[in-house]
């Protein structure tokens, strides 16, 4: 009977401990991953990065646009023509989609003038994703992305907050771990000797700093290093967007920053190393003699050193984001 009795209490016992180490636990696990309110929540920027990587924006559902913003080359891309829905390729070279936060005018030519409105064009554009605004409002409505949308912005996605989402995510994608950041800075790990010199050459014999200055080094301005003659290099430029006779031949002035992963060069991507970018510029008239338009600033030969070209050289991997160097 006693033995009954003390079995019962040693079991009962045994049971309230148990159940009290399965509730701490509980509530240990829970107090990790609850949902704390605000910081689950979707925030723009991640809806932005979504639609950025979703093949859903474009006709046959196969090119999103890190098809051509490639993340691992600074979000640009390394073939001369990005290719779009159905094996299409197009007329210009796949800028890179970082460091556009600053910008005054986007495309070679400057033709959009905001990041919400340049986000709606690759996606009618028919070479690229081929899908009016209308349907891709449509199918985003019959997607996931319809509460999503309504989580962020309370309402359904439409022309204004697609444009909107996905600029806060390029607004994003400012680069500044470089070597030439930390030297202005002050900081450890500046630039080489070499780097230094070719920083010398960016800003005086090359003149290179006359058009590639500011911060992001482009000053948003249109101007003609010389690749149009009407001929082989017939892409008028920024007269496109302006139909401004004097606009022919100017394209906007790109940033160079992560330029050394960014290859090919220029808007139709005809350049393929920064070395040859260097000796254009070092001799135009070799490449094309014939420029319409080309700056008075390249009007004669730079004649750099080779010892300056390889410093020049440098001085443009000084530029490159710490994520981009391969370890
Ligand atoms: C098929 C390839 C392709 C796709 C897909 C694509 N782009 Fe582009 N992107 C380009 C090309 C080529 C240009 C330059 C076109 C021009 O200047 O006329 C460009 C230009 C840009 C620019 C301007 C950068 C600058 O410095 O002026 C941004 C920003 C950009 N794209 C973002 C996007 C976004 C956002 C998407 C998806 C909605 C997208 N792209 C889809 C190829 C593509
Ligand atoms: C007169 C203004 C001007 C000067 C001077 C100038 N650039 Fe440029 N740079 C431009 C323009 C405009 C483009 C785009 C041209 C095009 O695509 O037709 C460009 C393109 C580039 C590119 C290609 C970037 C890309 O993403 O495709 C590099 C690299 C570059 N410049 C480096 C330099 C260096 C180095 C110097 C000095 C030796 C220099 N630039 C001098 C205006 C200039």
């Amino acid at each position: 009977m006693l033995k009954e009795v003390c079995d019962n209490l040693y079991f009962c016992a045994v049971r309230v401990l148990y159940i009290v180490v399965i509730v701490c636990f509980i509530a240990v696990f829970v107090s990790f991953s609850a949902p704390d309110k605000e910081s689950d929540k979707l925030t723009i920027e991640q809806l932005g990065e979504m639609l950025f990587f979703d093949p859903i924006l474009s006709e046959d559902l196969s090119i999103s646009c890190a098809s051509c913003h490639k993340p691992e080359y600074a979000f640009a891309d390394t073939s001369a023509f990005s290719v779009g829905v159905h094996g299409r390729l197009g007329n210009r070279n796949t800028p890179s989609a970082m460091n556009v936060l600053s910008r005054e005018t986007l495309f070679w030519d400057g033709r959009a003038a905001t990041l919400a409105e340049q986000a709606l064009g690759p996606i009618e554009n028919p070479v690229e994703m081929n899908l009016s605004i209308e349907e891709a409002i449509t199918r985003l409505n019959n997607s996931k992305y319809k509460e999503l949308f309504k989580q962020v912005y309370g309402t359904v996605p439409n022309k204004d907050n697609l444009g909107d989402v996905i600029a806060a995510f390029e607004a994003t994608l400012e680069t500044s771990d470089t070597p030439n950041d930390r030297w202005i800075n002050d900081e450890p790990n500046g630039m080489s000797e070499q780097q230094l010199r070719g920083r010398s050459v960016f800003r005086t014999k090359g003149k290179c700093l006359e058009c590639h200055f500011t911060p992001d080094f482009t000053g948003d301005e249109f101007r003609s290093i010389g690749l149009f003659n009407g001929k082989e290099y017939n892409d008028s430029g920024r007269y496109n967007a302006t139909k401004d006779p004097k606009d022919i031949g100017l394209f906007k002035v790109p940033g160079l920053r992560n330029v050394a992963v960014t290859a090919p060069y220029m808007h139709d991507g005809s350049m393929k190393t920064l070395r040859e970018v260097i000796d254009y510029y070092d001799q135009p008239h070799t490449l094309v003699p014939d420029a319409i338009t080309r700056d008075s600033l390249l009007r004669e030969p730079l004649n750099l050193t080779e010892q300056e070209k390889q410093d020049l050289e440098s001085f443009l991997h000084a530029l490159t984001d710490d994520r981009f160097v391969k370890k």
